[in-house]
């Protein structure tokens, strides 16, 4: 059909404007229309269905797990400086190595912009995007490709051009500050840890299982490596800008360089202006610009030696100190906090930065009213590195730590061994009381809809909800009327902890705040004892012979559940129908879907450990083998599988399943 051809062509021509050019040519609305037509003829027409249309970048699937890829040109890292000198030295050396008659004029070089992201290496075949790898450890990467694809101003499919029929492009997935920002506030809404810089978001981001996901985080790429046997020009600049031509987003910072003194310049410059840009950067790079050149100056066993990243230095201010004020959490660990005159600090104002312990406070030897260095690296979370002794006032004390608990008034306590003071007194300090209920409501426990950070403390000082159990006996009519409560969150608030009775054991356990006892560690608990009660009747000898449970996490759980309180909580818990125990028919029992299989397992996972992949293989008849041969049935791959263990594998045909595939292959239906 014409028409689902021309819709294709014109709904990626408008999509290059938008979100390559930043120009848009159409309205929204008019987009909208274009791309609903065009979903509506592809449904009535599956046979004319292209994995590459832009209805596609939705993402709607689930992909399990990634394919591992062998870089045809393995992905090398760069050489890295802080000093303009040594940038000076390196464009030296270059030109020295390169013959050194007619000086810099003759070794031009090409300046840009170090992107903060996660490098992706692209394959285009006949103008059509065919793989998208993540530079994995240089030699092999995730194939990322639907992740990929959700993300649009890559292009799928290129406009007629004179590209070769086929290359690579090399990038970096970034995540706009607007975006980060927006994603950073949704999870402080839904109390999940902060993203420390929008480098670990794109990265975190493109390895996700579900494309749609992915495509509602607003990821952008920019460009600065094309790889083929034909490429348009003998330099990398007109490479870039062909390359631009195409629809790739290649950055306008891009400059031909000709002297020591416009490198410096370019550096000066941007050292201010990258403040402007929409997304972060770390650096810059310097490229030698032209092919053969690069060529003579050839490659160290890291990176090329015809390029060089010059690294901005971490943002220092210095900024007084207003006072120090101690905060209780959860466990009851008190944290001192600086309490800053707000400074601009990498483009937000910094009021607060953690002091972590009392051992930081006398390290860097902090004195009342004392002028503090504060630094914003790479992360978002302010950092104090030193103090002004200059500026300090006469007679100025030093800082003490408290020695009652700020909240409570309960004399701290420290523990053998450990840099924290505590606040002993577990059940009655509110700040921990109120810390429980946040932990026990949060994302990866209950999960309870609507009740975030602010509504636990409301709740809690309303008299409403003064321990976990409490929540199951909340009405809707008791939540109305309260500070921001409205009739509708109300309900929410009410569903949502109707449906946390569902939340599986495990999570449960977790929610509970058992000291030391985090995400993983009940997850292991959970399986191994598989119930409450089971974990309850347990003496502390008998926690210590489980997987992950030392002596310090068996007396907590001892001590958790001798505690008369906290009974009569779980047995209020137990009444509401919470899930105490894991279902029997969980994939890793026994069978025999394994049976006559040998398995090689190799690299590190994140569901199980390989001691317990071992037990499932077993369990389930198969063997576990410690080399790969010819009678190994299938390799169970975690991250970093040698590459040794890979060729092999190749050579010999071996299939690689990732661990997805492997627990989807024992709880398929037989
Ligand atoms: S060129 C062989 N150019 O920095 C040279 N890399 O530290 C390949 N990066 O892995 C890299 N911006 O992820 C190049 N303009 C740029 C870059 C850039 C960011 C990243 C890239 C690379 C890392 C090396």
């Amino acid at each position: 059909m014409e028409r689902i051809k021309q819709l294709r062509d014109l709904i990626n021509a408008h999509n290059r404007a938008y979100y390559v050019d930043n120009n848009p040519t159409i309205s929204d609305r008019e987009f909208d229309a274009l791309m609903k037509e065009l979903e509506e003829l592809e449904k009535a027409h599956p046979e004319l269905d292209d994995p590459l249309s832009p209805t596609h970048r939705v993402g709607s699937d689930l992909t399990r797990g990634f394919t591992q890829v062998v870089h045809a040109r393995p992905m090398l890292s760069l050489a890295n400086t802080y000093s303009i000198g040594e940038v000076d030295e390196w464009v030296t050396r270059c030109n020295e190595a390169l013959g050194g008659e007619g000086g810099f004029d003759n070794v031009p070089v090409v300046g840009e912009m170090k992107f903060d992201g996660t490098s992706i290496s692209l394959t285009y075949e006949h103008g059509r995007l065919v793989r998208a790898v993540t530079r994995g450890d240089g030699e092999k990467g995730d194939d990322v490709t639907e992740n990929i694809k959700t993300i649009r101003s890559i292009p799928l499919v290129l406009a007629p051009g004179s590209w070769p029929e086929s290359f690579e492009i090399r990038g970096e997935i970034v995540l706009p500050w607007k975006e980060f920002d927006r994603l950073n506030a949704e999870r402080a809404f839904n109390e999940e840890p902060l993203f420390a810089n929008p480098r670990n978001a794109a990265a975190g981001t493109l390895k996700m299982q579900n494309p749609a996901v992915v495509a509602s985080r607003g990821l952008d790429a920019y460009f600065y490596y094309l790889l083929a046997d034909e490429l348009p020009a003998d330099n990398h600049y007109d490479n870039m800008a062909a390359a631009r031509s195409w629809g790739f987003k290649v950055s306008s910072a891009m400059t031909l360089l000709h002297s020591v003194k416009e490198v410096d310049d370019f550096i000066n410059h941007w050292d201010e202006e990258r403040r402007t840009l929409p997304v972060a950067t770390d650096g810059l790079v310097f490229k030698v610009n032209n092919l053969r050149q690069q060529l003579n100056l050839g490659f160290t066993a890291k990176s090329p030696r015809w390029a060089i990243a010059y690294k901005f230095p971490a943002e220092r201010a210095l900024t007084p100190l207003r006072f120090v004020s101690f905060e209780v959490g959860r466990m009851g660990i008190v944290t001192p906090v600086a309490n800053l005159e707000p400074v601009l600090l990498s483009g937000t104002i910094v009021k607060r930065a953690s002091l972590h312990n009392e051992d930081i406070i006398r390290t860097l030897g902090i004195h009342e009213g004392d002028t503090l260095y504060v630094e914003k690296g790479g992360e978002i979370i302010p950092k104090i590195t030193g103090v002004d002794v200059k500026a300090r006032h006469e007679g100025a004390e030093p800082i003490k730590f408290v020695t009652h608990c700020p909240a409570c008034g309960t004399p701290l306590i420290r523990i053998p061994g450990e840099v924290s003071w505590q606040c002993p007194d577990k059940y009655g300090c509110p700040p921990q009381l109120i810390g429980r209920l946040e932990h026990f409501v949060g994302r990866h426990m209950m999960d309870i809809d609507g009740v975030g950070e602010e509504n636990c403390a409301l709740l809690y000082n309303a008299g409403l909800v003064r321990n976990i159990a409490d929540f199951y006996d909340l009405r809707a009519e008791q939540l109305q009327g309260l500070d921001r409560i409205g009739p509708r969150t109300a309900d929410r608030i009410i569903e949502g902890i109707e449906a946390s009775k569902s939340v599986p054991f495990d999570r449960v356990l977790y929610a509970l705040s058992i000291p030391f006892v985090g995400e993983t560690v009940s997850r292991k608990i959970a399986r191994q004892v598989r119930s409450l009660d089971a974990l309850m009747a347990m003496t502390a000898d008998q926690l210590t012979s489980l997987e992950e449970v030392g002596p310090k996490i068996a007396d907590a759980i001892v001590d958790f559940f001798a505690y008369a309180p906290n009974l009569e909580i779980i047995e209020r818990l137990r009444a509401a129908g919470l899930q105490f125990a894991l279902p029997d028919e969980e994939p890793g029992e026994t069978s025999d879907r394994l049976a006559g299989k040998t398995i090689v397992i190799s690299g590190v996972f994140a569901r199980h450990s390989r001691e317990e992949y071992k037990q499932i293989i077993e369990k389930n008849g198969g063997k576990n083998a410690g080399s790969i041969s010819k009678k190994t049935s299938f390799i169970l791959a975690g991250d970093n599988m040698g590459p040794a263990k890979l060729e092999k594998a190749k050579s010999l045909g071996v299939p690689i399943l990732n661990e997805e595939e492997f627990l989807a292959m024992l709880s398929d239906e037989a």
